[in-house]
Order: C-alpha cells, then structure tokens, then sequence
C-alpha cells in the first residue's frame, strides 16, 4: 500500500507533479518559516540581524551534514554547482604534465562549461562517450590515464537516469592519485549518500530538486584531507578565519570549507532549504527511496519494456523514470499535457519523477494515460 501521508504536506497542486528533477515543490510550512527566521530578523530591525541569518545558515550546513554524513565544517555554501567547481579548480595549482580533467558526456553541460573556462583554461576536459556505460567500473579504469588530474563524477546523470557506483570510483581514483569531484545535484535526497564512506575530495550539490528547498542554496563539501591544499582565488570576508578581525592586510584562509565562501552571502535561500532539509531528515532518505521505488515499480509494470530508457534495476537507477514512445512520443507528451501531469522532455524522452509530494491514485491516474 503506497502511503500519500506526506502528499498533504505540500503545497496543493492542480495535477500530477513529475518535475523533482528540476524543482521540488515547497511545503506548505515554508512561507512561515521564511517569515520568523528571514523576514522577522530584519523587521526587528536591531544589531542582532546577523546573529539570526548567520545561525540559519550554520543550520543549513548541520542539517545538509547530516543527510550526507559528514562534518558541517566541511560543507560550504555556493550559489550552483557550476560556480562550486571553478573555484576548486582555481584554488589548486595546475600541474601542466597532467592537466586532463575525466568526466562524461552525459553529465550537466555547465559543469563541463564552467570547468573548461577555470583554472586559467589551463585544463583538457576528456569525455567519455554518450555510448559507454558509466555505471561500469572497468570504463573508469580505461579512461584514468597517467594524464588525468581529476575525475567529475555524476552520480545520477539526468539525461539516461542512471546511478554510478560513486565509491568504485571515488576508490579507484585515490589508487591513481586522481582528485575526484561528485555531482549529487540529482541524488540529494532520493539516494543514501554516505560521504565518508565515498572519502571523495570534493562533493558539489544544490537543495532545487529532490530536497524541495528552492533555487540558490548550493553548497561544496571538501575533504579534511585535501582542504589545506586549497587555496581558492575567489574570496572575501567570509572566507577568512575571523571574518570580524577587519586588518586590511592580513587575508588568512578559513581552516575548513568555508575558505570557499567569499564576501556577504545571501540569506534567504539557506532559510528556505534548511527548513526542507529539515523536513526530508525526519523522514530519512531510505523510506524516501522506498516510497520513489514503489511509484517508479508500478510504472513500470505497467508499460511496454522497450518505452523504458532509464535502467530498470534498483541500484543502477536514480529516482527519474524516462520514457521513450518513439513515434507516439508527440501525442503522449500532448496528452500528458492536456491532463496537467507535469514533466519535461529531452533528447532521450520524458522525464517523470515521482516524490512524496504523489501518492498512489495519481500513479494510477498517470497509467491510464501512459496505455
Ligand atoms: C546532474 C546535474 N548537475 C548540475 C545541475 C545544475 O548545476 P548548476 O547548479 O550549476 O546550475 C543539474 C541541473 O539540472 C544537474 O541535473
């Protein structure tokens, strides 16, 4: 029996929501929260405003700590993922014998734009092709060359919906000395993510999609091991070690993540996916993924096997379901439409991603539509 129990606590919607993979939609809750922990602090109008926003951010990081497993001085804010993974390439000094940066071409496009304008430019992207199977390790171990520096990992890429074994890597990477970045834009609160068990270098995420907290709230998470080696380029006074020493003259790099910060952030997105973090860390991500399963299962068994694009196999799949009716594609993408499902479509077909904001009719409903 598919439980709708958390249905009820999102914002209503007039159809079937299928767009988690882009924007989760927010709870019902969140305005009000917004309201005391952003808006009130500065109604109040006292020298306090930054005691209240700057604790609403340390409880973003503790919050995102803990979904991952790992140490909130790991994790610091950034505006996206693109943004997070130029300023890791900027805060290592290049070596130009090995400058080859492994990553896929079914990753995120602006991962690969932003890590191809940074680091001076002084590095080669080397793609692995759209046709090999990334979720198999032996590839990774082809493509880890002498020359390669670093390795981006997606752990679910959004254009097939497949899940990489993230740790294979992660370990195979260390054995050849290769610093490896995750992207969990796509996993963040549909997969357990243990980050200490993956020991990767660098973790880049955001909280838009599958955690519901709204657009703005990125973070990076970086290794204790390899953060005394970085030296980001772009900074400001919240990357200092005290931001309230105010001697011109000394800049003295934060010991922990928050090196990577920079000058006065904003506030307000942090308020708003704190209050969501919250909300997926009650639950916890196992009965998240249980209920995202169910829903994905009953799909489907409902269609023809051959319209199934993403991996049918739990640990292969993320939590997107794409689907591809060829020649039919057309009138089912109107049909969809024309019932307010809500998805979208890319080149390999339409994405639907079930959340805790459906329940078991709306699936049912959706499959009526599907045959
Ligand atoms: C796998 C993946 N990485 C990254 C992003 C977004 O990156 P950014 O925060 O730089 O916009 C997305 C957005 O859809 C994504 O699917």
């Amino acid at each position: 029996m598919i439980s709708d129990r958390w249905a009820e606590k999102y914002i209503s919607h007039d159809g079937i929501y299928l767009l988690n993979h882009s924007v989760g939609l927010p709870l019902r809750s969140l305005e009000p929260t917004a309201t005391t922990d952003f808006w009130q602090a500065w109604r109040n109008a006292d020298s306090e405003i930054w005691t209240h926003w700057l604790a609403a951010i340390e409880s973003f990081r503790a919050r995102l700590a803990s979904l991952l497993n790992g140490e909130k001085d790991s994790f610091c804010p950034q505006t996206s993922l693109s943004s997070a993974v130029a300023k890791i390439l900027d805060s290592l000094p290049l070596d130009k014998e090995r400058n080859c940066i492994l990553m896929s071409e079914e990753d995120f496009p602006s991962i690969a734009f932003a890590l191809q304008k940074a680091g001076g430019a002084g590095y080669r992207l080397k793609f692995i092709p759209a046709e090999a199977d990334t979720s198999d390790i032996d590839i990774w171990d082809q493509q880890t060359t002498s020359d390669v520096a670093m390795v981006l990992v997606t752990h679910v890429q959004s254009n097939n919906g497949r899940q990489l074994p993230v740790q294979l890597i992660t370990n195979l990477s260390r054995q050849k000395n290769i610093l490896s970045i995750v992207d969990i834009a796509q996993s963040a609160a549909i997969l357990p993510i243990d980050l200490q068990a993956w020991a990767a270098d660098f973790v880049v995420g955001s909280c838009v999609k599958w955690i519901g907290g709204g657009p703005g709230a990125g973070f990076l998470w970086v290794s204790p091991d390899v953060i005394e080696r970085c030296e980001p380029q772009s900074v400001g006074w919240f990357s200092h070690s005290n931001p309230f020493e105010f001697d011109i003259h000394n800049f003295d790099y934060a010991p922990n993540a928050l090196r990577f910060w920079g000058g006065t952030p904003s506030v307000l997105p942090y308020v708003v996916a704190s209050h969501s973090l919250k909300f997926i860390n009650n639950i916890g991500v196992d009965k998240i993924r249980a209920h995202n399963n169910e829903l994905v299962d009953r799909i489907i068994q409902a269609i023809s096997p051959e319209n199934l694009v993403s991996p049918i196999e739990l640990e292969r799949r993320g939590g997107t379901l794409i689907l591809d009716f060829r020649d039919r594609n057309q009138d089912m993408i109107k049909r969809l439409r024309d019932a307010h499902v809500q998805f979208d479509v890319r080149a390999k077909g339409i994405r639907l991603s079930p959340h805790l904001c459906n329940n078991g009719q709306q699936i049912d409903a959706l499959i009526k539509l599907l045959n």
